[in-house]
């Protein structure tokens, strides 16, 4: 019995594997290249995001994170009493420790794809924070989330903090913040990280840092690739872009081949890069606090309260299902 659930298991891995590889492929022939973001966070990629949080050009990791701090008793009222917070993306649970002593929800759900980390992180909450019911749950963001049935009945609120919703297409934006709302339903509440529209000077910085994290951060997307792909794509021969584009309210980020150069990848598919040519890898949006509540309506959200820092770089925002 055991060695069928484990084959089972093995063919789930080895079927997404071979998604994640034809999704890269696809991106890597396409008209204009793209790698999706997500290919990011392989273990390098997820170390270098944390140097980029601590690098002095990258303000809004420590923005939110004073935020928060400050605003902690005003954000514990507004979410009220009693409530089930749920965070998507968890992580190693570091933001909502600001918030957890002030708010004491009842349960706290993190959620993160990958269980070894999450559970780790959670037995570590529980012994701190005693009095809260720490239910980790080791999905993707997108899952039916399962509230415990002592809990039911109260009030659900997810924490995305981090702004996350940034790299998110206006589209994607609007199908979570849905999904939020069916999942939270009455009564429920989002408090969310968003990071805001400002000088094209400041933006441009926090993505082009002195000492190119971030640089390393972008060719990491491409070293992942040629591991998954088991290809050599020469990561010497890119260059780093990141540039705040006014027009689209959003950083761009890309990879710019500073030569001719081609790859068979996978015996079926050949890639060629051109001079100059560019593979995106992300988006960032910014917000105004009037176009982030004008979305969040139109997906049955309704804008509670907001705080904002001094210099009106970063905010975090409380919408509850209206
Ligand atoms: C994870 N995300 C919110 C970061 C951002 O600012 O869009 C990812 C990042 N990309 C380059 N620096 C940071």
């Amino acid at each position: 019995m055991n060695q069928v659930v484990a084959t089972t298991e093995l063919n789930t891995v080895f079927e997404e594997c071979l998604i994640l590889k034809q999704e890269l492929i696809d991106g890597l022939c396409a008209k204009e290249k793209y790698i999706n973001p997500k290919f990011f966070y392989d273990e390098m990629g997820s170390q270098l995001f944390e140097k980029i949080m601590q690098l002095p050009e990258y303000y809004p990791s420590r923005t939110e994170m004073s935020l928060l701090e400050k605003y902690k008793h005003e954000i514990a009222e507004a979410l009220g009493e009693n409530i089930v917070l749920i965070e998507p993306g968890a992580g190693n649970c570091e933001k909502v420790q600001c918030i957890l002593q002030t708010l004491k929800p009842k349960c706290y759900m993190p959620i993160d794809i990958s269980a070894g980390f999450l559970f780790e992180c959670a037995r570590k909450l529980q012994t701190k924070f005693p009095f809260i019911k720490i239910h980790a749950v080791a999905d993707d963001m997108k899952a039916k989330v399962e509230i415990p049935d002592a809990f039911k009945n109260n009030n659900k609120v997810i924490f995305y903090p981090g702004s996350t919703i940034g790299n998110y297409k206006p589209n994607e934006a609007l199908d979570f913040l849905e999904h939020v709302k069916d999942l939270v339903g009455k009564g429920g509440g989002l408090l969310i990280g968003v990071d805001l529209q400002k000088d094209k000077e400041i933006l441009d910085a926090a993505y082009n840092d002195e000492h190119g994290i971030t640089a390393l951060f972008n060719l990491n997307a491409l070293k992942h690739a040629n591991k998954l792909l088991d290809c050599k794509i020469d990561t010497n021969l890119f260059e780093h872009v990141a540039f705040y584009n006014e027009d689209q309210c959003r950083i761009e980020m890309h990879l710019e081949s500073k030569t001719e150069h081609a790859y068979n990848i996978d015996n079926v598919s050949r890639v060629c890069f051109s001079e100059f040519e560019r593979i995106h890898t992300e988006y960032s949006y910014k917000y105004t606090i009037e176009s982030f509540s004008n979305m969040a309506e139109k997906a049955g959200l309704k804008l509670e309260k907001y705080w904002i820092d001094d210099n009106e770089l970063f905010s975090v925002q409380y919408y509850k299902v209206g």
